[in-house]
């Protein structure tokens, strides 16, 4: 079993998640996160030159630099390969698990429902990322999803802002609140 994410979170919880169009932003990207005190990124893996972007992240100092949309093992295995200190996902699937398994970085499975929570604590899970967390209801449906599961910790990722994340921040159960809202796009 992967290890436990939350020893990765840092004490404010907030973990940007980030698409960088090339790897030349990068630097100045490490360089605002740093100075903002974002110091556990996530990278999405969403274009051809995603895994490009991930290792130039990776190679950036004072930052703990996961990937996100890892939506296949050959996906969990680039990003491993490359550096990645943490993998979160907006699924799980049976290969995805069977990936995961002696994987020895934390994977953050993606759960949208109760019956896909369970399917995540069968597979060993005890974190994973709720997505996408404002159409799902937002903090009321962590805090009615976590009546039925109080052994598991919830990263709510999805429509999050300035605005509505102390709301989730406020639960126990919130092990940290992910979003895109912390680095908007300049274009
Ligand atoms: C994700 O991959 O976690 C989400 O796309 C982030 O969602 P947001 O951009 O709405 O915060």
């Amino acid at each position: 079993m992967s290890p436990d994410f939350s020893d990765l979170v840092p004490a404010h919880r907030l973990i940007p998640v980030v698409s960088l169009r090339s790897p030349a932003e990068a630097a100045p990207l490490a360089d605002a996160l740093r100075a903002a005190g974002l110091t556990t990124v996530e990278v999405t893996l969403r274009h051809e030159d995603a895994f490009d972007c991930l290792a130039a992240m990776v190679r950036e100092e004072g930052l703990v630099v996961g990937a996100g949309t890892v939506r296949t093992a050959d996906d969990l295995a680039g990003a491993r390969a490359l550096g990645a200190s943490f993998l979160v996902s907006p699924c799980l699937t049976p290969g995805l698990a069977f990936a995961a398994d002696d994987l020895d970085i934390p994977f953050v499975p993606g759960v949208s429902t109760a019956t896909e929570i369970q399917r995540a604590v069968d597979a060993g899970f005890r974190t994973v990322k709720l997505f996408p967390a404002e159409v799902l209801g937002g903090a009321a449906a962590v805090r009615a999803l976590s009546g039925p599961f109080p052994d598991v910790r919830f990263m709510p990722t999805g429509g999050i802002d300035a605005d509505t994340a102390p709301g989730y921040l406020a639960l126990a159960q919130v092990v940290a609140v992910g979003g895109g809202w912390m680095v908007p796009v300049i274009a």
